[in-house]
């Protein structure tokens, strides 16, 4: 049994991506290891929310985790908030990580660029706040998306860097985790690579989405007048449909539309049409639940209490021992 940990930000609903990214994921492993999974509402606070977006956007995870299946008699569910030794963390690592290595990131190159204005030191940190998640757990597997193996090798850096500092075999090397499969990329609406809310939210399909939203959404996704030459490459926006279909569409519907393509017969109105049926039917099951749940107000405080307690266990001893690898001893 393994220690694993993840989280996603809570910056909004849920959307397609971050359910194949990393979801679906903390889903499948939580029967199998000592699972954590939490809210990562300290790292909201780069973008500087209003605290009602803050609280409001935190209950949307929680009860899309739950909607999606996370148990949390079996994973602990939790809220970074409720576990201040994540700061206490955060801070011991920002004394041995350095400049260079940080805005060398590739996330805060980003934001740097989309966000000019608010290029905060929080920004700058943000992959010793990740590790700090992580390490904090002491864990091995890290579930999460393409996107953020980047910080998952800063994550070892750091880990290592400790442990060789203090001359001590205390953190694991932690690797991105996918089940031995490549790490996902679910493509977006709008033509982009990636489907993004950060990026452009109509570039997603959420959880909660209603069934009309779907077939709005999909009605409207990017395409073109369609191939001139048999089996010619598909543009990026061509792509992605394909890509979308093959994440919620029965085998024989992509191939009958990939027959299509190739032979130049291809029209993408009925193709999209197609789509939007098959990704009512796979969404509806979780939109359901999320809809019947958000209401429970009981329970997720239930829930968020029992978290934190499982938390604050794993936690309080990792801390104690750091503190006492570092030097901080009591009289
Ligand atoms: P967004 O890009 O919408 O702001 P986040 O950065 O909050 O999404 O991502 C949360 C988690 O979901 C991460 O583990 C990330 O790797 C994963 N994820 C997000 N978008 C995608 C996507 N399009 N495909 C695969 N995984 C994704
Ligand atoms: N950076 C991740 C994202 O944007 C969220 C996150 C924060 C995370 N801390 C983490 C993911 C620790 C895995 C482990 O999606």
């Amino acid at each position: 049994m393994e220690t694993v940990v993840s989280g996603i930000r809570p910056t909004g609903n849920l959307h397609l991506g971050n359910y194949f990214g990393a979801l679906q994921n903390f889903v499948k492993m939580q029967n199998e290891h000592r699972c954590f999974f939490f809210i990562a509402d300290y790292h909201s606070l780069t973008t500087h929310p209003t605290p009602a977006d803050l609280h409001g956007n935190v209950r949307n995870v929680l009860v899309e985790y739950l909607a999606c299946g996370l148990d949390p008699e079996k994973a602990t569910l939790y809220v970074q908030s409720d576990l201040p030794e994540t700061a206490e963390l955060y801070l011991f690592l920002n004394m041995n990580a350095y400049l260079g290595e940080l805005e060398r990131c590739t996330s805060f190159k980003d934001k740097a660029r989309t966000q000019p204005n608010n290029v905060n030191a929080g920004l700058l940190t943000y992959p010793t706040l990740m590790a700090a998640d992580i390490l904090l757990h002491r864990a091995s597997k890290v579930p999460v998306g393409k996107d953020q193996e980047q910080h998952l090798e800063m994550t070892r850096t750091f880990a290592n860097r400790f442990n060789r500092l203090y001359k001590v075999d205390y953190f694991p090397e932690p690797i991105a985790f996918n089940f031995g499969e490549d790490l996902i990329k679910v493509p977006g609406l709008d033509g982009c690579l990636k489907m993004s809310k950060s990026e452009n939210e109509n570039s997603c399909i959420f959880l909660a989405d209603t069934p009309e939203a779907i077939r709005k959404k999909i009605m409207k996704a990017t395409t073109d007048a369609g191939p001139t030459e048999p089996n010619q490459p598909k543009p990026q926006a061509i792509e992605n449909i394909f890509g979308l279909m093959k994440i919620v569409s029965q085998p024989a519907t992509l191939l009958h539309f990939q027959e299509l393509y190739n032979a130049c017969q291809i029209r993408y109105g009925d193709m999209k049409k197609q789509l939007a049926e098959d990704m009512v039917a796979y969404i509806s099951p979780f939109s359901e639940k999320i809809s019947a749940l958000s209401s429970d107000y009981d329970y997720l405080r239930k829930v968020a209490k029992l978290g934190a307690e499982k938390a604050h266990e794993s936690a309080a001893k990792t801390m104690r021992e750091i503190r006492e690898i570092i030097g901080f001893k009591a009289f």
